[in-house]
């Protein structure tokens, strides 16, 4: 087996941007209400994200800069107002999710170009998205500088997790399909799931049969 390998210090930024987001896939999307100062609500999408702790709940995500090095209003949001609304958007919502990761002047309602509907939170200023299946209130515990570079890491802790009531859940396990969550992958493309492995039952297999014929 033969590998091409690559060193980052030899690679202009969009040549490293082509091979970190299509080997690192797919991303869970992020989905952040945010408010400024001056109450203007914002949108935007972050696929640098995941869960960084269950107890207590925390979420993670980066933020870069513009092209032109400006800060995106995500992060002035969250230093003037730390608090934000995470949302996981379904493959209906791809378009609004696409459309509010575009780049729009500071004082554009993003709900308004998406045509989504602003519902209250409940322990947070940012308004929720009425139309995500699932939305998590947070409050910012740190907007944290990457060591290198110009991208901020913000951790936040969830105060509330909403849930859309028409979702099946098995105990508090939401069913995956009926969420039907979307991913970020290469280029502008989305992914829906699938078809799901369940890996006890494959681990438990391979204990009993051994390693499985590559097809
Ligand atoms: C699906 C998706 C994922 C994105 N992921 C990120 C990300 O992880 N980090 C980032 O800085 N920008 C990301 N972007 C781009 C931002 O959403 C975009 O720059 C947006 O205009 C920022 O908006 P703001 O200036 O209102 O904060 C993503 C966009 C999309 C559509």
């Amino acid at each position: 087996m033969t590998f091409r390998s690559f060193d980052p210090n030899t690679l202009e930024p969009r040549q490293m941007a082509m091979l970190f987001q299509s080997l690192i896939v797919p991303r869970p999307v992020a989905w952040v209400s945010t408010l400024s100062a001056e109450d203007v609500p914002n949108l935007a999408a972050f696929s640098y994200f995941n869960a960084g702790s269950t107890l207590p709940p925390l979420v993670m995500f980066s933020i870069g800069v513009h092209r032109d090095g400006r800060t995106k209003d995500t992060l002035n949001n969250l230093r003037e107002v730390p608090e934000f609304v995470l949302h996981i958007a379904n493959s209906a919502l791809i378009a609004q999710v696409e459309i509010t990761g575009t780049e729009f002047a500071p004082e554009v309602n993003e709900f308004a170009e998406a045509r989504l509907t602003p519902l209250p939170s409940e322990l947070v200023r940012p308004a929720r998205i009425a139309e995500a299946p699932a939305a998590l209130e947070c409050q910012v515990l740190e907007l944290h500088p990457m060591p290198v570079g110009k991208s901020t890491l913000v951790i936040g802790q969830v105060l509330r997790l909403h849930v859309r009531a028409d979702l099946p859940t098995d105990s508090l396990w939401v069913d995956t399909l009926a969420l039907d969550p979307i991913s970020r992958l290469a280029r502008k493309d989305y992914g829906k799931l699938g078809s799901m492995a369940d890996g006890q039952t494959l681990a438990e297999k391979f204990q009993r049969e051994g390693v499985p014929d590559s097809d």
